[in-house]
């Protein structure tokens, strides 16, 4: 029997989950299909999707912009959240469990996967993210429970990290003993100096022509950034200067092998899956 799926969005017409859970599917031997929803930008609209997807039966959606914190509020209020999506104050998965609808959240725990797959090391890792928006919320507490080390949140706007900080902090108690026992460190973006194992671009500059004020003794031996596409100044900037590079398109794939396997209980091989979609 097919299993259902949908992914919603606004816009959702580029969305490459389709391929990518297509792919999962035919690696694990079952019949699905999944489709890319359209809906308007507002919660009324959004909750009137999710509800008449799951009364048809569906199995899985996934959530995209701007959809993550409205989807968030709504599991919140009827159904139920993992402690990832409580944490980031987002949802990109929902399926039903015990008979009400389920939010959970596999961006922050699908970049700390990729950065596994990449053979970079985590434990200890002196690691600094720029950015205190949604992406950089998703991201600390799977980098935490990954066993990193020292933590640095860097952003335009120093108020926003604070802020960030102490809501995190707040919300699990996993941040807290993190801040007590290592201190995590806040700073302006163009006054981020040092030395680093890991550094992280989570804001939403991406391809822009912008670029950030990165400080000339900024040193890192890895640089993520947490878009994906070409020419990412991000990582340029950090190439030029012998660091090991990655964009974020295997953090895309990891969310969804996620997802996928919270749904179906397969198993993705990921390394495979992603072959065979550069193929
Ligand atoms: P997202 O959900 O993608 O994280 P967001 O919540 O709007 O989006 O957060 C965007 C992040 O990118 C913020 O950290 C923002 O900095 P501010 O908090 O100072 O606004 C950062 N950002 C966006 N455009 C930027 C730019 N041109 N230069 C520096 N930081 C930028």
């Amino acid at each position: 029997m097919t299993q259902h799926f949908i992914v919603i969005g606004n816009p959702i017409s580029h969305s490459k989950s389709p391929q990518i859970h297509q792919v999962f599917a035919t690696q694990a031997h079952i019949d699905i299909s999944y489709q890319r929803q359209y809906c308007p930008d507002n919660e009324a609209s959004f909750v009137a999707v999710v509800e008449a997807f799951f009364h048809g039966g569906g199995v899985g959606a996934n959530v995209t912009v701007p959809f993550k914190q409205i989807a968030f509020a709504y599991c919140q209020t009827q159904g139920g959240l993992s402690e990832h999506a409580r944490v980031a104050g987002a949802v990109n998965t929902l399926s039903i469990k015990d008979g009400a609808v389920y939010g959970d959240n596999t961006d922050g725990q699908g970049l700390v996967n990729h950065i596994i797959h990449l053979g970079w090391p985590l434990d200890g890792a002196r690691v600094a993210i720029i950015g205190a928006g949604g992406a950089a919320r998703g991201v600390i507490l799977p980098l935490i429970q990954a066993g990193i080390g020292s933590l640095t949140l860097a952003n335009r706007t120093l108020s926003k990290a604070q802020t960030l900080v102490a809501e995190l902090s707040a919300a699990s108690q996993t941040i807290e003993q993190h801040s007590v026992k290592n201190g995590i460190a806040t700073c302006l973006t163009s006054e981020l100096t040092g030395d680093f194992d890991l550094v992280i671009n989570a804001t939403s500059i991406g391809l822009s022509e912008a670029s950030l004020p990165l400080a000339a003794d900024l040193n890192s031996h890895y640089a993520y950034d947490m878009m994906y596409g070409r020419d990412l100044p991000f990582l340029q900037h950090f190439a030029q200067r012998g660091a090991i590079v990655s964009d974020g398109y295997g953090m895309l794939i990891n969310q969804a092998a996620l997802s996928f396997e919270r749904w179906t209980g397969h198993q993705v091989e990921v390394i495979a899956a992603t072959q065979t979609l550069s193929s």
